[in-house]
């Protein structure tokens, strides 16, 4: 048992040693730039093969025991990348420029988590960004110019956020530039590809030289069709602000429309007993309503100067009498009285009324009331409920669509005037 406990973890070590070792030490390298160098043809590759190490090779460069970078520009190679170039997996730099590659980036070069730099251009590599390019969190500078890579460039790009350099122009990429919002990228290019729709924002700034021989539009290019001056798609979403603000301004008014439907509806539906009067509508019915409303009686046809407008209301209309105050005349006595003007406020004309029963009141004939006639009758009911020696008392009053009287109690003194009209005499209606 003491023999096992101490002994499993060193056997764990070493074949854990022996795995990693084996698969990423510097005869693993080797090998994999044999397998480079026979699948393709050029002057690389005069290399001692008998070297025990890759170290010293032409073009090859180690750190810590480890192929760190790979440069072969210009040696006018041929033919296709092999797979096994994977297993360089401390690669940091690849450059294969000016040379006559052809074929795609090899699918195990995912395992390449440490490249940074990465030039392949002036080759005749063919296919797409791999996807797992997208994932190597090193990249600082990539050049594939002037190659025949195709496909879209993925929006994952964003994910390189190291990225300073990414010079993609003279292939056969199409699509559109996805949205690249990448601070560290300040080497961009994409010019002489197949790639439609607007220039991101972001890289708006870049030279327009950077986009050329494509069919792309907007800020530094010319602006996009449909869109003012170089404001990109700013048009197309005033566009749709509009259609928002017309569809909100048509929702918003017939949400009012229904309100006040349902309001009126319980208004004139809910409160019998209630003396509202629906503020634009004239219904027979309501006549009923507000006699029943009103305190006072069933007068007869009020049809005379005071009321011309009112007199489809049938005669319904009555005086409303405050109080203990007992009816001492209605409407029409009112109506037939001698009047005489006492004055002109900003209220409407005072009238000293001499009833023919020989008794004087003072109706003031308001003009411009916009209160409904709940709050006019709720107003009046608490000035005529004001009793007070300074006060005028509010004898009663009469309301109706066109007209809206207010009779006091006649002062012989000629105050009257003066007291009507004076600011502090209404002020339920400032
Ligand atoms: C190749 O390398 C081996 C071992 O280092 C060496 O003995 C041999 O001379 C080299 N051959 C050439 C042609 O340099
Ligand atoms: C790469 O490494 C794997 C094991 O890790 C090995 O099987 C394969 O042969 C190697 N490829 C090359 C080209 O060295
Ligand atoms: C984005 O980067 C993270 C590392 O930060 C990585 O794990 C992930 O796979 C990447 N996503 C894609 C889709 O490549
Ligand atoms: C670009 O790709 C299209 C197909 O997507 C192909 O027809 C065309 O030949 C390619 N052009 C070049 C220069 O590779
Ligand atoms: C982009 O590449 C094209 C073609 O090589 C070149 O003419 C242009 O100057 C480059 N622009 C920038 C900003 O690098």
């Amino acid at each position: 048992m003491i023999w096992a406990r101490r002994v499993w973890p060193f056997i764990l070590v070493v074949c854990l040693s022996v795995f990693s070792g084996g698969a990423l030490d510097l005869a693993s390298d080797k090998a994999a730039l044999v397998a480079l160098r026979n699948a393709v043809r050029g002057r690389l590759l005069l290399w001692n093969l008998s070297e025990p190490t890759p170290c010293s090779w032409d073009g090859v460069t180690c750190q810590n025991n480890r192929v760190m970078s790979l440069r072969f520009p210009g040696r006018g190679l041929t033919g296709q990348l092999p797979l096994g170039m994977g297993n360089l997996t401390q690669l940091a730099i690849i450059s294969l420029r000016v040379n006559a590659l052809t074929g795609p980036i090899p699918p195990d070069w995912a395992s390449l988590a440490s490249l940074r730099y990465l030039y392949l251009q002036e080759n005749h590599f063919s296919g797409g960004i791999p996807e797992f390019m997208y994932a190597m969190q090193s990249l600082e500078r990539v050049n594939l110019a002037d190659n025949s890579f195709s496909g879209e460039i993925l929006p994952l790009i964003n994910n390189l956020t190291r990225l300073a350099s990414l010079l993609l122009e003279k292939n056969n990429f199409s699509g559109s530039i996805p949205d690249i919002d990448i601070p560290s990228l300040i080497q961009f290019n994409v010019s002489f590809n197949r790639l439609n729709g607007s220039v991101p924002k972001r890289l708006s700034g870049m030279s327009a030289t950077a986009f050329e021989g494509n069919s792309l539009c907007g800020q530094p290019l010319q602006a996009c069709p449909g869109t003012e001056s170089g404001n990109g798609n700013g048009n197309k979403l005033s566009g749709g602000a509009i259609a928002g603000i017309v569809i909100g301004s048509f929702l918003a008014f017939a949400l009012i429309v229904v309100v006040l439907i349902v309001l009126c509806q319980r208004r004139s539906g809910g409160k019998s007993s209630s003396k509202d009067f629906a503020v634009g509508k004239r219904a027979e019915g309501e006549n009923a309503r507000e006699k029943a409303a009103t305190v006072e009686s069933e007068s007869t046809s009020a049809s005379a100067d005071f009321s011309k407008g009112s007199t489809r209301a049938g005669g319904s209309k009555s005086l409303v009498f405050f109080g203990n105050i007992k009816k001492a005349f209605d409407l029409e006595d009112l109506l037939r009285a001698s009047a005489e003007v006492l004055g002109k406020g900003t209220f409407g004309t005072t009238y000293k009324a001499t009833l023919e029963m020989g008794m004087a009141v003072v109706v003031k004939r308001l003009k411009e009331v916009t209160l409904p006639e709940k709050e006019f009758r709720e107003k009046m009911e608490m000035i005529g409920n004001m009793v007070h020696v300074n006060l005028v008392t509010l004898h009663g009053y009469y309301y109706s669509r066109d007209e809206r009287l207010l009779v006091y109690d006649c002062i012989p003194m000629g105050s009257v005037s003066a007291l009507l009209h004076g600011e502090h005499f209404f002020p339920a209606f400032r």
